[in-house]
């Protein structure tokens, strides 16, 4: 039994109108079973304010977003605040997925600024990390997922960085249905924990929750969650199918 806490978040990313986010959300507050496991729905924003409301009544469910601007207001077209995403429910924040800072050029030194947003509302931030098939080929990818961590997260305090959840996902893994192999997973997560040891301290390192995300499916997930530091996942397609993300849920132990 892991002391830390596990969570399982579905990325829903750009997909489910607003009758079929309505359906998915009611089926799986219907298929899931009472666990210490945290399950984060994280939903795109039309869904946001109906999907809290849909799974208010059961504790280990909450909501996340994929995204936040780094400023409180103003003439950002088509941006959404983290007090908006505060005032809907929201509890965690995807920042950094690899998607973000390929199609939208999305720095360290930008998801540092809206680290510190999303820390500053009391919301949570899933700190998105991972290479490249050709960084990976090239051997460089711990001092390349390292370099992203430092970039993006070491100017936090040791009483900031203890809110943030990270989650590891290799780009070659992400909707490839090529997953890491738990040796690959556990690789790499024990190298972030290695280096937030040196950061933070060994007491603030082992209590942060390391997701693994990259074609997590319900035969794969059990392998991966029993790995001694993968804490649990960042699921996309498999998070749209009801019967499939709890499955992964009740992977974790
Ligand atoms: O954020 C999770 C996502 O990037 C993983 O996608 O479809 O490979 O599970 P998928």
């Amino acid at each position: 039994m892991k002391t830390r806490q596990q969570i399982v978040a579905g990325n829903w990313k750009m997909n489910k109108n607003y009758g079929e986010g309505r359906e998915l959300a009611m089926e799986i507050v219907e298929r899931l079973k009472p666990s210490n496991t945290q399950v984060v729905l994280c939903a795109p924003y039309i869904h946001l304010q109906l999907v809290k409301n849909i799974i208010k009544d059961v504790a280990s469910l909450y909501l996340g977003a994929q995204n936040c601007h780094q400023e409180d207001k103003g003439a950002y077209t088509g941006e959404i605040s983290v007090d908006m995403l505060k005032s809907v429910g929201v509890s965690y924040v995807i920042l950094g997925h690899s998607e973000r800072r390929e199609y939208f050029g999305e720095s360290d030194e930008l998801l540092a600024k809206k680290t510190d947003k999303v820390l500053a509302a009391g919301l949570l931030p899933i700190f998105c990390c991972g290479e490249s098939l050709d960084i990976r080929d090239a051997g460089t990818h711990v001092a390349h997922v390292q370099a992203q961590i430092k970039a993006g997260l070491f100017h936090l305090s040791p009483e900031e960085f203890q809110k943030v959840v990270i989650a590891y996902e290799p780009i070659w893994a992400i909707g490839t249905g090529r997953t890491a192999s738990p040796e690959q997973a556990q690789d790499m997560h024990a190298a972030i924990r290695a280096l937030l040891t040196d950061q933070y301290g060994a007491e603030i390192a082992d209590a942060t929750t390391i997701l693994y995300g990259g074609s997590v499916n319900g035969g794969n997930a059990a392998v991966l969650f029993s790995q001694p530091d993968v804490d649990g996942g960042l699921v996309g397609g498999a998070s749209l199918k009801a019967e499939e993300f709890i499955t992964i849920v009740e992977a974790t132990k």
